[in-house]
């Protein structure tokens, strides 16, 4: 056994993959050998999400098929809403959505949920991506006490999860963003909560508890929770004057040694998050069309400028999409759930990779405790 201990697995590789990879000297990210960022520009997210899940980019009938079974699946099973109902008024809706997805196992078909093939795992994902806009935005309606609104697929994917959340057919520039969105977050290796979906898979868990796991884990700060951090960052700097607060913001926050949420990578630290220099040029057509949203596009350079210069650290994918989807007008709780909906994809992809050459993940762990301890004499033994 190797002692050499990797705090935070990092540069541990632990797995083959034909999902992904980030080639960090052409600074492109691969997906089942197309660059993400080439489909995000010209194809739609659900045909990202057919091919990730079937490993090729569906044909003009397999699209057909691949949109009709989405919109079939979308609703929500009977039932569901009254649960989100029940929930705390003060539920994060990341937490909701996390009890949704557990929920909707119990609506499987119990045969199903324990079939080990690759075949069952890839129906159920898919009937998990379909239902994701649904359950998101019927959670954060439910919270809010407000009408939940069904599906509307003749909208799209993007367009009926933006419905569903608004209450009215998005404007197309928004819903391409949207869209776009959706795609830069489809898939991205073993990030943590892939990771965990694929620790998950390994003990041959079905694929509602590899995605609930995944949930739990892209929750945090460090990771899919950057994006709330972000827009509320932007926020607050217009608040405080705009444009003219933004470096004074950053520089009051590092000299009190906090992390910038949107910036830094495992993989890319200082080097450019793809993603996030293509979803810079979006923040442009909304800068173009509206003075306020101009007014924290700079606030948004002026931090990046910044933060370079400070730090030498460059945005991550959620700084641009925190703005963006504030822009649009998404409520800051929905940020991290809807990258979960659009990660399903590629951690659907990962569960069903790991399904199809499993081997139960259980690493080890050097201990540095002590060994020779035992209970004081006369130690009682507790009665509870
Ligand atoms: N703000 C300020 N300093 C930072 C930041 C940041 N956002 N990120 C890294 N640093 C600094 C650290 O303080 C550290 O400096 P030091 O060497 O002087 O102590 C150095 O950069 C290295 O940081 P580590 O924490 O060792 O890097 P690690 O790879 O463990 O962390 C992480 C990566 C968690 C993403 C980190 O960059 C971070 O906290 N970023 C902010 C949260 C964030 O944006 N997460 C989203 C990730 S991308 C995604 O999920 C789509």
């Amino acid at each position: 056994m190797s002692e050499d201990v990797r705090p935070g697995l990092q540069d541990v590789v632990v797995a083959r993959t034909e999902v992904a990879t980030l080639d960090l000297e052409r600074e492109r990210i691969v997906v089942r050998g197309y660059d993400l960022l080439e489909l995000a520009r010209t194809v739609r997210y659900p045909d990202v999400a057919h091919l990730l899940l079937r490993g090729h980019l569906p044909s003009p009938e397999e699209q057909a098929a691949f949109c009709a079974r989405l919109g079939d699946l979308a609703g929500l099973p009977d039932g569901v809403v009254d649960v989100l109902r029940r929930l705390p008024a003060g539920t994060a809706p990341m937490d909701a959505l996390r009890t949704g997805i557990s929920l909707l196992a119990g609506f499987e078909d119990p045969g199903v949920l324990k079939d080990p093939s690759v075949e069952a795992a890839e129906a159920m994902l898919l009937r998990i991506l379909a239902r994701a806009p649904a359950l998101t935005a019927a959670a954060y309606r439910a919270l809010h006490a407000e009408p939940v609104l069904e599906p509307n697929p003749g909208l799209g994917f993007a367009g009926s999860f933006l419905w569903m959340i608004h209450g009215r057919p998005p404007a197309p520039e928004v819903e391409r963003v949207f869209d776009r969105i959706l795609t830069c977050y489809s898939e991205h290796e073993l990030a943590a909560s892939t990771f965990a979906a694929r620790v998950a898979s390994s003990t041959l868990a079905d694929p509602y508890a590899a995605v609930v796991a995944a949930a739990a884990t892209l929750k945090g700060p460090l990771h899919g929770g950057a994006n709330e951090e972000a827009a509320r960052m932007f926020v607050r700097i217009r608040m405080a004057g705009g444009e003219a607060a933004a470096e004074p913001y950053v520089l009051e926050r590092l000299a009190r040694g906090e992390r910038i949420a949107g910036f830094g990578h495992r993989v890319y630290m200082r080097r450019p998050d793809p993603r996030a220099v293509l979803l810079r040029e979006d923040l442009d057509g909304f800068a173009e069309r509206d003075p306020d949203a101009a007014v924290l596009v700079r606030c948004y350079d002026r931090v990046v400028e910044t933060m370079a210069r400070e730090k030498g650290l460059h945005p991550n994918a959620d700084l641009p999409i925190g703005l963006l989807l504030h822009l649009m007008g998404i409520p800051v709780g929905l940020m991290t759930p809807i990258f979960l909906c659009a990660r399903i994809a590629g951690l659907g992809a990962h569960v069903l990779e790991q399904r199809a050459d499993n081997r139960l993940i259980r690493p080890r762990a050097r201990y540095e405790g002590p060994t020779d301890l035992r209970p004081p004499e006369g130690f009682t033994p507790s009665r509870c």
